[in-house]
């Protein structure tokens, strides 16, 4: 991230490689080891960004020699990675590869492990420098953690560090929440335990720091006297997939609301930060969640559907209930959307809209800044019927950019004022693809980097928002009903209709 002259004199244009180290991955058999970990690993290797002796370790109950596991990240690389593949990379990064079988209970696998490293930093010149990395369902933290503290992994020399990256979900309401990160805090320090939200890793997301801080234009505008609300959309055409195990019980806000939208919430209300460091980053973003509010009617301003049969990408597709793995009586939310405030002098009587879904028209996730009416239109009523609120909105996927809408005369003899849009777009400004999310945050767990990762507080606060929510819905029952390919439930609609506002058709 942008860092500011004064406090860091590093120069931020000259490569940020990682030095000397390891990561070891427990879980490797998951999807996200698979589609996200490996293949990001191999583009930073790809790109010069990993250390020449880097190494990973696969941890997983499969009888595998270590040709197996390389051919397992050979084919996941084959399939997912963003940069093209090259040989002599691969052959290189392959060198470092070893495979440790068993399971999380067993101690003699975890003497192996903690063998292989130490065979590591001797012949790849890791230097004790390891990333554990749990991309593994978070009952077995605990066990995990435990073990590699009894055995020894996770003391490391003068000068040297361990580390754990661990996913979300962190925890399903509060109260776990708390307790998951006890159960780590007890074996690593605070400043060792790198909690992954990939879409801190999005280059669009980073872009709204930026956009706001770097620039003159926006900020005067960016408060309640002339924005009208805020409305943050992610939206997904894909139903759940494999994931059932996954997903059922789970559902939309604790999958992606608690975290993905609601740090997205944070960087778009938050207050300039004296730097972009880790500690006055968090601290703004602390003050946005700890000023957010409910609404006192949550039937009234909140909305949750489950995706009935329909159409995707003119496919006829299954309805939740329908899906494999999925309890036919499942009251499971596939679509939430819900409305918050932010009782600060900036944002008071701005609401935030976040809404997020499956099997929806398409996949977007934007960031839709509203603003109000101009003061007074001195046209003909005629003139602006078809003109609406101007707004910014920022493109987080696909086809990432910003877009500004406002309103300009259609060229004629007469007034007449229609909405136009103004659009930048990465792919015309810049020639460098942008790096996947997992590939900026691996990096910057193996350099230590933290800003980029959500703090506990952060995670806990948000927990606070949503639980009122998730238990006023655990008492309602079912989910509202919506067709696959449509945008939601119309109880969705009706929430904004309440309000006087409608949602954006992306
Ligand atoms: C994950 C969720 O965090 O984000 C998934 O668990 C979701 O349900 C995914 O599909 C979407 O990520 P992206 O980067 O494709 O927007």
């Amino acid at each position: 991230m942008v860092g500011n002259p004064l406090r860091d004199p590093q120069d931020r244009r000259l490569p940020r490689i990682a030095g000397p180290c390891g990561m070891v991955l427990f879980g490797v058999t998951g999807d996200l080891s698979r589609k996200k970990v490996m293949p990001a690993i191999y583009d930073l290797a790809n790109r010069g960004l990993l250390p020449p002796g880097f190494s990973l370790v696969g941890f997983a109950r499969r009888d595998w020699a270590h040709q197996d596991f390389a051919q397992i990240v050979h084919d996941s690389v084959r399939q997912h990675a963003r940069t093209e593949f090259r040989e002599e990379v691969w052959q290189q990064l392959a060198e470092g590869f070893r495979f440790v079988p068993g399971d999380f209970s067993d101690d003699l696998a975890f003497e192996g492990l903690r063998r292989t490293i130490e065979e590591l930093d001797v012949v790849r010149g890791t230097g004790g420098n390891h990333a554990f990395y749990l991309s593994i369902p978070p009952r077995f933290f605990g066990e995990v953690v435990q073990q590699l503290q009894e055995h020894g992994l996770v003391d490391h020399r003068e000068g040297s560090w361990r580390r754990v990256v661990v996913e979300k979900p962190f925890g399903h309401d509060l109260e776990s929440a708390r307790e998951l990160n006890d159960i780590i805090g007890q074996v690593f320090p605070s400043g060792s335990v790198f909690r992954i939200d990939h879409y801190l890793g999005k280059e669009t997301v980073q872009n709204i720091l930026a956009m706001r801080f770097a620039n003159a234009m926006f900020e005067p505008l960016w408060n309640a006297n002339y924005v009208d609300h805020v409305q943050i959309t992610m939206a997904e055409d894909i139903g759940i997939g494999g994931r059932a195990g996954y997903y059922d019980g789970i559902g939309a806000a604790r999958d992606v609301i608690q975290n993905h939208l609601m740090q997205l919430m944070a960087l778009v209300a938050m207050e300039e930060p004296p730097s972009f460091d880790a500690e006055n980053l968090r601290q703004e973003k602390l003050k946005v969640l700890s000023s957010v509010s409910l609404p006192n009617r949550l039937d009234l301003h909140t909305a949750r559907g489950q995706y009935a049969p329909g159409w995707a990408g003119g496919i006829k597709v299954p309805g939740y209930l329908e899906e494999d793995g999925i309890p036919r009586t499942s009251t499971t939310e596939t679509f939430a959307a819900i409305r918050l405030d932010i009782d600060n002098r900036r944002w008071a009587g701005v609401p935030f809209y976040l809404r997020a879904g499956k099997r929806l028209g398409r996949r977007v996730t934007e960031v839709a800044v509203v603003f109000k009416g101009a003061p007074h239109l001195p046209f003909a009523k005629a003139a602006t019927e078809d003109l609406t609120q101007n707004a910014f909105v920022i493109r987080v996927q696909p086809d990432e950019g910003l877009t500004v809408r406002f309103g300009s005369k259609v060229p004629g003899t007469a007034m007449e004022i229609r909405d136009v849009s103004m659009d930048f777009a990465y792919g015309g400004s810049f020639t460098e693809a942008s790096p996947e999310a997992y590939e900026r945050l691996i990096l910057d767990v193996l350099l230590g980097d933290p800003p980029l990762f959500p703090r506990h507080e952060e995670v806990e606060l948000s927990w606070r928002i949503l639980d009122p929510i998730l238990n006023h819905w655990a008492r309602k029952g079912r989910p509202d009903a919506y067709e696959s390919g449509t945008w939601g439930p119309h109880s969705a609609d009706l929430m904004l209709a309440r309000d006087g506002r409608t949602w954006r058709r992306p």
